[in-house]
């Protein structure tokens, strides 16, 4: 027994998958987004050595500088999911328009993802990730599918989750029955259940975690939220790290508010609704937590309950443990 050290029944992702659902299209097309996950992360490990770091030169549609690793990681995950032979319809932050994939490939599933989440931070090594959602499309099969397929409301997602390039790789799912964890052991190439169902923890730590550098940009409700936070006795802890996914990651295992709201500058908020917004929201739900917009086009909305217009599309975003969210709404509550 020893000479397998000890483990004669791993509980993998593979495993989890197969448990989880009965729907053989979604448990291929999650072994596919665990293989691009894996290759993203290698990719990421091997960027200082293989002279990946840096700008690759071009803008995307949302007026990021586009890294280098975004293109890799884009072109990994569009071949990963175009050839699980799972997917119709597919949106990517780094592709201006959605990829209709082609009839003889095409399945039953769109997504939409993040290939390379936090890419700003990747050139000094601090941690990135990659996050995605999953929708059954709604189009017949003899029918072309179409953006109408994606363009829907964050409640008909089936699946969310995210992977994180940190100290660990870690990657975090839900099918909407409960957020597990999993962390990729190098020397099996699997990704091993560690934790889950994951909840936000009953007894949270005081984090809240913003950029701060926009203060001055903020609507007055949301300088009087965090300037609350701040202000009491003992004060909330500051923790931003930059990269959505880690800000995001640790208020789930950690509990806190993470806020992204809009401002001045981006009137609409900066996350992108399909794969940022919408994903990072299922899976904080599922854990018991809560994902607002704030105010946010004259009303406080529920971020799972928009309804983009476009691919593309922003808004705020303010998550994380009940209680404190709740103080930021009771604050807008007075505006309103
Ligand atoms: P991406 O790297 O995929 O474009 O996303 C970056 C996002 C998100 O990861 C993070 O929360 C936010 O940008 C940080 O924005 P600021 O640098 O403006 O704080
Ligand atoms: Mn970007
Ligand atoms: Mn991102
Ligand atoms: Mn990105």
């Amino acid at each position: 027994i020893d000479n397998v050290g000890g483990d004669t029944d791993t509980k993998t992702l593979q495993r989890f998958i197969i448990s989880a659902t009965k729907d053989i299209q979604l448990t291929l097309l999650m072994t596919s987004i665990q293989m691009g996950c894996k290759s993203i992360a290698r990719a990421v490990r091997k960027a200082g050595i293989a002279g990946l770091y840096g700008l690759h030169g071009s803008e995307n549609v949302s007026g990021d500088q586009v890294k280098k690793l975004d293109v890799l990681s884009d072109e990994i995950f569009v071949n990963c999911l175009k050839e699980s032979h799972c997917c119709a319809v597919l949106v990517s932050e780094e592709r201006d328009d959605p990829i209709i994939v082609e009839a003889a490939k095409a399945g039953k599933y769109c997504v939409a993802f993040d290939p390379l989440d936090g890419s700003s931070n990747i050139d000094c090594n601090v941690s990135t990730g990659t996050i995605f959602a999953i929708y059954e499309r709604i189009s017949a099969s003899d029918q072309s599918p179409s953006v109408t397929d994606i363009l829907r409301a964050g409640t008909a997602i089936v699946a969310a989750g995210y992977c994180m390039y940190g100290s660990a790789t870690d990657l975090v799912l839900t099918f909407g029955h409960g957020v597990h964890r999993f962390t990729l052991d190098p020397t099996l190439g699997e990704f091993i259940h560690t934790q889950g169902p994951v909840k936000l923890p009953a007894k949270p730590k005081h984090i809240y975690s913003c950029n701060e550098g926009n203060y001055s940009l903020w609507d007055d409700a949301m300088r009087a939220a965090v300037d609350a936070f701040k202000h009491q006795d003992p004060p909330y802890a500051a923790r931003y790290v930059g990269s959505m996914v880690s800000d995001v990651h640790r208020t789930l295992l950690y509990g806190g508010i993470f806020l992204y709201p809009a401002d001045r500058k981006s009137k609409i908020g900066k996350l992108r609704v399909l794969y940022e917004g919408f994903p990072m929201a299922k899976i904080v739900e599922d854990a018991g937590g809560i994902a607002t917009t704030g105010l946010f086009q004259g009303k406080i909305q529920r971020v799972l309950d928009l309804h983009p217009s476009n691919v593309h599309d922003r808004c705020p975003i303010i998550l994380g443990t009940p209680s404190d969210v709740q103080r930021v709404l009771d604050v807008y509550a007075q505006v309103i």
